[in-house]
């Protein structure tokens, strides 16, 4: 596959490029989809097809996860907690080394700005791989005292054994693509699990490339799979597979709702991080110049395309009209452009499909009597007509109840709705199905923290936003989905408690 950008990209990147086809992994080989189909993936900022992907479906997945099972029988157990340490972090080393690289290759694939990839996923991708390799040799059971109130006088010993849960199917979303990919894997092999991972369509390439890094680590032949495919097809196979043992899923709620219904078969467990529409919440008494900053970035960081954007931003009444304004004029400044363009502060969304959805929501919001500040339209620059480019789009005079305030959008339209007071604002605040994260600004102490406990959110940023880390716990309440991702939390759901009696009597 040719690929020319007017941008230089590093020679491993076109080498990798230049492959005519790029296989599924499947313990430790790569191979052809079984019904020998592929699909293209493609640059989103001038929609040039990047390469060819093996469309892995049901057969494939038949197949990765008997793979799995394999290597978590046999190879990935037999080594010790501290071997398994070693791999991760020598696959974190490696990473690190070819930051550029994947840096290069996610903004082609994804269409994210070079300076986010170089600065945000690829960074935070090495910590996540290091961060868990250490939890390894740190998972533990516990002695408990046990009294048997049925049998006076009798002594047990008891303890529990953390235990790995098995083979895992991780199904993640495009937004993100390596940064997810990595963010299952680590817990997933500190926990001495095995997985195979379903990369989105829409970004299949950093996956496959980790896939070759992976080998090289010198992780055993089966410990990680990369199957790529559609949702419907290698997704839906994974998600009812009866020999997978948890299945961790991000995405969009909806379909967080078919993979519940998939996973009953062999109930498996699932953890889910589903869509949001967080509010990002301005006091007039906070640092406003920070305050700016943040709801500019909450909404508009890789394009909107964000599970935790701060897409629903109140502001207090008597701060209503300047910071909107604000809003509005930053945003009509922003340079877009292809991701590896080292100017571009905006990339491209990353698909057709999510353009139309976009403007659609734009229409509805015009329609619903919401005040259009500004963008909202595709890119006019003659540059960008055939990338997948929409202005940044502020919506003033938003009601709560608008559709635009309560479905998530996943792209760069900023809903603004003023509020007066704290009652009215923690109903408003609160007020849609989703609770993944929530922004506030305020220099009151006190508020703060009455807010942090009133918000219905998995996480609560303070004078901050889009904040994130190897060590945070990250997840949703209400339809945000359950389960922690990161964090000492991880290990609970990558592994399973064992309870042993021995009778000293
Ligand atoms: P999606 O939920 O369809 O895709 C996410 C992943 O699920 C992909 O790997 C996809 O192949 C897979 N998938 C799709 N259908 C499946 C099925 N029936 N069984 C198993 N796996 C399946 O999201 P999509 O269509 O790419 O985006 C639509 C909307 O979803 C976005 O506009 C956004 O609102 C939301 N979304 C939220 C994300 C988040 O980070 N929470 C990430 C991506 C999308
Ligand atoms: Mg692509």
């Amino acid at each position: 596959m040719t690929t020319t950008t007017a941008f230089e990209v590093l020679p491993a990147v076109s080498s990798f490029l230049d492959k005519p086809r790029h296989k599924l992994l499947i313990g430790g080989q790569w191979a052809e989809a079984a019904s020998g189909r592929t699909f293209e993936t493609v640059d989103p900022s001038d929609g040039r097809v990047l390469g060819k992907v093996a469309e892995g479906d049901a057969e494939d997945v038949d197949r990765a996860v008997a793979a799995a099972r394999r290597a978590f029988q046999g190879p990935w157990s037999r080594l010790s907690p501290s071997e398994r340490a070693k791999l991760i972090y020598k696959l974190a080393d490696l990473l690190e080394k070819r930051s550029e690289e994947f840096a290069q290759l996610e903004t082609l694939d994804n269409g994210k700005s070079i300076r986010e990839s170089t600065r945000g996923d690829l960074p935070l991708a090495v910590d996540l791989l290091r961060y868990f390799s250490g939890w390894a040799t740190k998972i533990h059971g516990e002695t408990l005292p046990v009294s048997v109130p049925y049998y006076p006088g009798a002594k047990f010993l008891h303890y529990t054994v953390r235990e790995p849960v098995g083979v895992v199917g991780a199904i993640i979303p495009w937004n993100f693509p390596l940064l997810m990919a990595v963010e299952r894997l680590a817990p997933a092999l500190a926990c001495g699990n095995t997985v195979v991972l379903k990369p989105a369509e829409q970004t299949p390439l950093t996956a496959l490339r980790l896939g070759e890094l992976v080998l090289e680590a010198g992780i055993p032949e089966g410990v990680v799979n990369v199957v790529p495919g559609y949702g419907p097809t290698a997704g839906a196979a994974l998600a009812r597979h009866m020999d997978v043992d948890k299945l961790t899923f991000t995405g969009s709620t909806e379909v967080g709702r078919e993979v519940v219904k998939a996973s009953a078969g062999n109930l498996k467990r699932v953890s889910l991080e589903l869509g949001g529409k967080s509010p990002n919440i301005v006091f007039a008494d906070a640092d406003l110049d920070a305050a700016a900053k943040g709801m500019f970035m909450g909404i508009f960081y890789n394009q909107g395309q964000c599970c935790s954007a701060g897409a629903r931003i109140f502001v207090e009444k008597s701060k209503f009209e300047p910071l909107v304004a604000a809003l509005a004029e930053k945003a009509k400044t922003v340079r877009q452009g292809p991701g590896l363009d080292p100017k571009t502060q905006m990339g491209p969304l990353i698909s057709k499909e999510q353009l139309e959805r976009v403007l659609g929501y734009v229409e509805a919001g015009k329609r619903e009597g919401a005040r259009l500040l500004c963008g909202g339209e595709r890119a006019p620059e003659p540059g960008l007509k055939n990338g997948y480019f929409i202005k940044p789009a502020v919506f003033s005079e938003v009601s709560p109840d608008m559709k635009i305030a309560q479905e998530e959008i996943f792209g760069p339209v900023a809903t603004v709705i003023p509020f007066e007071s704290e009652e009215d604002l923690i109903a408003k605040a609160n007020g849609t199905i989703y609770g993944l994260v929530a922004g506030v600004w305020t220099k009151d102490i006190k508020r703060a923290f009455r807010m942090a406990q009133a918000l219905k959110a998995g996480t609560v940023w303070i004078n901050c936003y889009h904040f994130v880390d190897a060590a945070a716990p990250w997840g949703g309440v209400k339809q945000s989905g359950y389960g922690r991702e990161k964090g000492p939390y991880a290990l609970e759901q990558y592994t399973q408690l064992k309870s042993v009696w021995v009778d000293l009597n």
